[in-house]
């Protein structure tokens, strides 16, 4: 007896990719067959109905990843020191220098190792006791992996699909990374791009809820970069997979992440949602348009409550300031560059999750 909430949905024109994206997400789950109505709304478009019940990740708030004071040691080195996070549904960040326990927490949450104390949940499972469960449930792209090269893109997808009993359609999933073009061409002839999506396409057999990315662009160039994460969201929006991306690339991680944990010597420093992390540990940094920086440059350093500025690009200036009061620096600003005859366009305080990262290692 199913005691979850029903959702009955009823809704007009071609619903199926909304139907498709709600039932992969696993959190809310189809449990009746969609049925076909037949009947045509005034604007002549096709209504069906739907009998959906919410999972158990979505009563729990969408837990897809708890950790609870997990330690482990490596001889004398303490690996993970009584570290706790939570990763919720949707594209997770795990963030910190090399050695602080990155890799070592997904060897913990995949089962291949033990760990010494505490306790880490995949989906709803003990990843002590249930790690054979979990990892039919989800993908994962290890740090450096090799494949085989001699085999074709095509060949090497069905040799794990084969592996996983699953009757995947390889050109679909070589479409949804965008790698269709590169399915007859052996792996050794990939660049390191196509590589990692390769990786990604691996990671998606089965049809798995979470996929783990241990730093999946760590050897890319900047528009290879782009497009892997560019990819990693779009099968997130499309299909709801969720994302656990382990990487020290914070700009990019930036563009694609909804939440994110950084992590150092072992320990969990600072968790929640990006943009909540930004806002709140971002140091007092301003971004200043204006028509000629350098005339203005030494100027703004008499302002009171200005530590430092710089001249960033032809018409910016960056200006670091002990002040919480933009308002007032603003004002003065103004002053300095009307009495210089210089415009200011705009100003504005610049953010981001790279000087975040810094000013909370930098603290803590
Ligand atoms: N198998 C191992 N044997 C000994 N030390 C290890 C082993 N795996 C990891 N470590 C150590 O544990 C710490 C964390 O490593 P790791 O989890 O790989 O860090 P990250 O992935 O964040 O770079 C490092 O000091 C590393 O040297
Ligand atoms: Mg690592």
């Amino acid at each position: 007896m199913n005691d979850s909430p029903i959702i009955k949905l009823f809704v007009v024109g071609f619903p199926k990719p909304f139907i498709k994206c709600v039932y992969k997400a696993h959190w809310i789950t189809l449990t009746s067959h969609p049925q076909f109505n037949g009947k045509k709304d005034t604007n002549n478009r096709i209504q069906y109905s739907y009998c959906l019940s919410l999972g158990e990740a979505a009563l729990k708030g969408n837990t897809i990843v708890s950790v609870h004071n997990l330690t482990k040691r490596f001889g004398n080195i303490i690996a993970l020191d009584k570290l706790s996070l939570r990763m919720d549904y949707g594209v997770f960040g795990l963030i910190g220098p090399n050695g602080a326990g990155k890799t070592t927490l997904l060897r913990i949450l995949l089962g291949l190792i033990e760990a010494d104390g505490g306790s880490s949940i995949v989906l709803e499972q003990d990843t002590a006791t249930h790690s054979f469960e979990i990892r039919q449930r989800i993908g994962v792209l290890h740090e450096r992996p090799t494949y085989p090269s001699s085999l074709t893109v095509g060949h090497f997808l069905k040799r794990v699909s084969n592996l996983y009993e699953t009757s995947e359609d390889i050109d679909i999933l070589l479409k949804r990374v965008e790698l269709l073009n590169a399915k007859e061409r052996r792996i050794r002839a990939l660049s390191a791009g196509m590589h990692q999506k390769l990786g990604i396409a691996q990671a998606l057999i089965g049809k798995p809820e979470l996929v783990f990315l241990d730093e999946p662009t760590s050897n890319l160039d900047v528009m290879a970069r782009v497009d892997l994460l560019r990819t990693i969201r779009d099968v997130h929006r499309n299909e709801g997979v969720s994302f656990c991306i382990i990487s020290h690339v914070l700009s990019e991680l930036e563009r694609v992440c909804d939440n994110v944990a950084f992590i150092n010597k072992g320990k969990t420093v600072v968790q929640g949602p990006i943009q909540e992390i930004i806002n709140e540990y971002s140091s007092n940094q301003y971004n200043v348009v204006v028509s000629d920086p350098h005339i203005l440059c030494k100027d703004l350093q008499t302002i009171n409550d200005v530590m430092h500025v710089e001249v960033t690009g032809a018409k910016t200036l960056t200006i670091m300031v002990t002040t919480n009061n933009p308002k007032q620096l603003r004002t003065d600003i103004e002053r300095c560059a009307r009495l210089k005859g210089v415009n200011v366009y705009e100003m504005e305080k610049s953010h981001s999750l790279e000087q975040a990262f810094v000013e909370v290692m930098r603290n803590g």
